[in-house]
This record gives C-alpha cells, structure tokens and sequence, in this order.
C-alpha cells in the first residue's frame, strides 16, 4: 500500500498501524519538542500521546491508533510537521 514521508515514496502492509509502517522505513518519528529527542512512539496502544504526526491534508493523526491508507501524505521534516 502506498504512502510518503516527506515526499519520499514507501510501501506498507494492509492493515499495518501508521506508526509500525512509518518505523518499517525509518528509525523514527521526528524530534520531540522541548528538547529535540527522536520520537519513535512508546506505548503503541494509543495512551503515551508520543507519536502524533501531522499529514499533507492538514490531519493531526496519532500514527499507534490510525489504520495506514492508501496515498497517506505524513510530514516529519519539513516546517509543515510543526506543532
Ligand atoms: S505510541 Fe503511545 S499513543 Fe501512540
């Protein structure tokens, strides 16, 4: 299934979290603010509130509880990505 990250093309699995496929291609999810610690989720059960990205549509999603879709546009770089 189809998704980018930052413009960058991947593929997940049917049925894959947001979060299990966007750390299937990379270690992380971005720096965490204060302090610029790499985010890659905690608790994946929806609780922790460390893995919320932010999607070219304008969406705030929490990538542990969100269903990969076809065609996800996730932002973690660019100043799109900010809170
Ligand atoms: S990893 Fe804890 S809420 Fe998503």
């Amino acid at each position: 299934m189809p998704f980018t990250i930052d413009g960058e093309p991947w593929y997940g699995r049917v049925g894959d979290s947001l979060l299990s496929a966007i750390l299937a291609a990379r270690s992380d999810l971005g720096p965490l603010a204060p302090d610029g610690r790499l985010r890659a989720g905690f608790c994946l059960i929806g609780l922790c509130q460390d893995c919320w990205v932010r999607l070219a549509d304008g969406r705030r999603v929490r990538a542990c509880t969100t269903e990969l879709e076809a065609g996800m546009a996730v932002l973690l770089a660019s100043d799109e990505a900010a809170w």
